[in-house]
């Protein structure tokens, strides 16, 4: 693999498909094992985790399983602005429901903290956490995700699903930004 370039940014290789595909795999277990006989509802939270919901759904072999969308939006370039806009509502009726959120990456964690907030007003009977990445070293706002794919360090990465303003979110592997 060789590095990418974005907005005259430099990027490197950083995780496989081969290493994502494991890990999807690997959550999507701990899924299944955690809801054996339910109908979980999947809340996708556009743009950026339509490509991990894709192959976590499919991984994740439970007989009820249904996804729906909600859409946020809250960076601009390669930083976050601290701010969140509901772009897309969500129209499902959770009440009763159990909840997985499914995120590419959990950054200063105010997307998360917004979004689980505005579920819980709506009284689902649970509501946790599927993401593919999580700066652990960024939370400034709620609790962990409970389902991570990878603890990565703060760097800024795009690719499989994460993009720069909005491009690169169709590299098959992710890469991070040179330093
Ligand atoms: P948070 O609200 O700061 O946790 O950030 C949530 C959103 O910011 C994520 O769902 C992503 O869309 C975006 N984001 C955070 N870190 C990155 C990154 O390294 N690359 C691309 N997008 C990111
Ligand atoms: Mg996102």
């Amino acid at each position: 693999m060789e590095t990418v370039t974005y907005q005259g940014l430099e990027f490197e290789p950083y995780l496989t498909r081969e290493q994502i595909a494991a890990q999807v795999q690997r959550v999507a277990g701990e899924i299944v094992r955690d809801y054996p006989d339910g109908n979980p509802l999947f809340l996708c939270v556009l743009n950026g985790a339509f490509v991990f919901a894709a192959d976590l759904f499919r991984a994740c072999e439970l007989a009820h399983a249904e996804i729906t969308f909600i859409r946020f939006k809250s960076y601009e370039g390669t930083s976050s602005t601290g701010r969140v806009r509901e772009i897309m509502g969500l129209t499902e009726d959770i009440e009763g429901r159990d909840v997985i959120i499914i995120e590419d990456i959990v950054d200063t964690g105010v997307t998360a903290y917004q979004l689980r907030q505005m579920l819980l007003e709506r009284n689902p009977r649970s509501v946790k956490m599927a993401t593919l990445l999580y700066k652990p070293g960024s939370l400034k706002l709620g609790t962990p995700p409970e389902y991570v794919g990878f603890e990565i360090p703060s760097k800024f990465i795009i690719g499989y699903g994460l993009d720069l303003d909005g491009q690169a979110r169709n590299l098959s592997d992710i890469y991070v930004v040179k330093s």
